[in-house]
């Protein structure tokens, strides 16, 4: 989490990394700061809150400096407050860091011994000591941070700015990401290439210990040992203007809203409709004849996505599928087999444990697939196979349309498998292709239930508590929909496997109890409803998502909401929306931060 920027230019600094500060606030939104030179000297503005404070404290107290560094925070160690926020200074040198020091407690706890005086409660300010160390030694900037970076255990990106170097910015990556960015006498570092996209489309990825010199006339990669490195600029095709809401009054509505054309967009690069079949990219060499095993990680919503796909790959393809949390598939001893595909899931590419269990699986000699919206991340870098999916940039925090397309991504790679394995025929490749590119039209029907979903939201956010339930591909919905809830309303909410309420949870059942239960009118649709009387005979309040063919079995639930009847392999992307907009109306009743909720950030740099 957090974002870098650094700026070194002819004009003043403050505005444009205000304005990159903008496009990376997805990062954290809990402070955020600008340090630049004025007449050689550091000087520094920082805020709490959203960036409008520091926007506020800028207008007030402006700086004019022509080089400076910038940084949106997500907390991870001391609270959100000034004082806490980047950039950290010490004497000459001032910081920003995005990502964790693992052994911030020993440096800190070493440097004081040595006289060092914290003033905040980070673990970043051991950097700008450990720097400051070596200046106060005598050595020049450069080789200050490149003495200072082996005592670091962690992930950081880092950009450091020092006090009378005018035409100064070094930057170093390991394990955070970092970019360079080439303008005309100016130079730019960003977290991201949408960061700097309003100044360039030129851009150099640092790659895991490289140190990056920046001064106006350009930039020197050097290596640890300080040998000099290529990292040669390419054009980016990050987007030069900030995404608008549009007629929408939050990202996230305007997101759930965009979910017909970019599921439609995504599908549209994996099916062929008039041959009726799926169409891998042929770089990708991907045959499932070989492939034995697949295993699929991810976090979040992603993770959902993928917990649904197993049942996809399991039916289509007849294939065993291991899913994890990317945050316990690396500490597990999973059992490596060459014959398995390792798929990773991720909307922003940049989620540490994600992007670290990539690295885990890929130098244990795994095939490694991921499955990305974010088309420069390092994650698509990394892998070997890239899917993309279309989804746009996704601003609102919440996951909605990256969601939808990670599905219609690995809907297709599920057909493609079973196709290849010989388990699907060429009819059913065309049937399931056919309904796959049915799902925009449903998606679309399914909007039109908003002003209905409003209503139900009413009764969601007069409770303290949330149930979601379903069998099969509608539990991991299930799952979402309680994500969806407690992320954006703060209303507790649990996912269940509706067979297993029985089993614990129906114990919290009473009348207050709202439960959500998602059920079209599949093969697992009559044992959904006995689960469903099971909660009506304990008082609870149940809202049926189901379709007309349900809606026409179905009785006794406390509200229904009817989708059109569907194919089973298209539901789950279909019945995701209703679930999205409970979420979603839930917020708007109870009046919170949809875009932006309390503690969260977008892109989850940290493990
Ligand atoms: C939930 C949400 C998160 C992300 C998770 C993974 O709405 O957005 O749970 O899905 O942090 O992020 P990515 O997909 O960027 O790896």
């Amino acid at each position: 989490m957090c974002g870098i920027v650094g700026f070194i230019g002819r004009g003043p600094a403050a505005a444009p990394i205000l304005d990159a500060l903008r496009r990376l606030e997805y990062r954290g939104y809990d402070s955020a700061g600008i340090a630049t030179l004025e007449r050689g000297l550091l000087t520094r503005r920082r805020a709490v809150g959203k960036l409008k404070n520091l926007e506020s404290r800028l207008t007030c107290e402006p700086l004019d400096g022509r080089i400076g560094i910038g940084h949106p925070r997500w907390a991870t160690h001391g609270r959100p407050n000034e004082n806490n926020a980047h950039p950290h200074a010490v004497d000459g040198v001032a910081v920003v860091h995005n990502g964790i020091i693992e052994n911030h407690r020993e440096l800190r706890k070493e440097l004081k011994l040595a006289g060092a005086r914290f003033v905040t409660d980070t673990d970043s300010e051991v950097i700008a000591h450990l720097v400051n160390q070596q200046l106060k030694k005598g050595c020049e900037p450069i080789d200050a941070v490149r003495a200072a970076l082996p005592r670091l255990e962690g992930a950081f990106a880092l950009a450091f700015l020092f006090e009378g170097h005018e035409n100064l910015i070094v930057g170093a990556r390991k394990g955070s990401p970092l970019a360079v960015g080439y303008g005309q006498g100016e130079m730019y570092l960003g977290s991201d290439a949408i960061a700097l996209a309003p100044l360039t489309d030129m851009i150099s990825y640092l790659e895991d210990g490289d140190v990056a010199v920046v001064t106006r006339q350009g930039i020197d990669f050097l290596n640890s040992k300080g040998e000099h490195l290529r990292r040669p600029p390419a054009k980016t095709a990050g987007s030069s203007v900030l995404v608008q809401k549009g007629k929408h009054e939050h990202f996230m509505v305007k997101e759930i809203y965009d979910q017909p054309k970019v599921v439609g967009e995504t599908l549209a690069q994996y099916i062929d409709i008039v041959s009726g079949t799926i169409k891998v990219p042929k770089a990708a060499k991907l045959n499932f004849r070989d492939i034995n095993r697949v295993s699929i990680t991810a976090c979040g919503t992603a993770f959902y996505a993928g917990l649904i796909a197993r049942y996809w790959f399991e039916r289509y393809a007849g294939l065993p599928v291991d899913i994890d949390i990317a945050s316990e598939f690396r500490y597990r001893n999973v059992a490596f087999d060459s014959s398995n595909l390792a798929i990773f899931v991720s909307q922003s590419g940049e989620t540490a444990d994600t992007l670290a269990s990539l690295e885990f699986a890929k130098a244990r000699g795994q095939r490694v697939l991921s499955v990305v919206n974010v088309l420069g991340s390092t994650m698509a870098r990394a892998s070997q196979i890239m899917l993309p999916t279309l989804a746009g940039p996704e601003i609102g925090v919440a996951s909605t349309k990256a969601f939808t397309c990670q599905l219609a991504t690995l809907a297709c790679l599920a057909i493609a498998a079973g196709r290849d394995r010989g388990v699907l025929s060429a009819e059913d490749e065309a049937l399931l292709v056919r309904a796959l590119a049915d799902v925009p039209r449903y998606m679309t029907s399914a909007l039109e239930l908003e002003p209905k979903i409003g209503e139900l939201a009413r009764n969601i956010a007069a409770s303290r508590n949330a149930l979601f339930m379903g069998r099969g591909t509608n539990y991991p919905l299930a799952l979402e929909g309680a994500l969806k809830l407690k992320e954006i309303t703060y209303i507790h909410a649990e996912g269940y496997a509706a067979g297993e309420l029985k089993h614990g949870p129906i114990a919290l059942i009473d009348k207050e109890f709202p439960v959500v239960v998602i059920a079209p009118g599949d093969s697992s649709f009559e044992k959904t409803m006995s689960n469903m009387h099971e909660v009506i005979a304990r008082e609870g309040r149940t809202i049926l998502i189901t379709d007309h063919k349900g809606a026409s079995l179905a009785a006794g639930s406390w509200s229904t909401l009817a989708l059109q009847d569907m194919p089973t392999i298209v539901a789950p992307l279909v019945f995701a929306l209703p679930l999205q907009l409970l979420a979603y109306h839930t917020a708007l009743v109870l009046g919170t931060d949809v875009d932006q909720p309390r503690n969260l950030a977008k892109s989850v740099t940290v493990e």
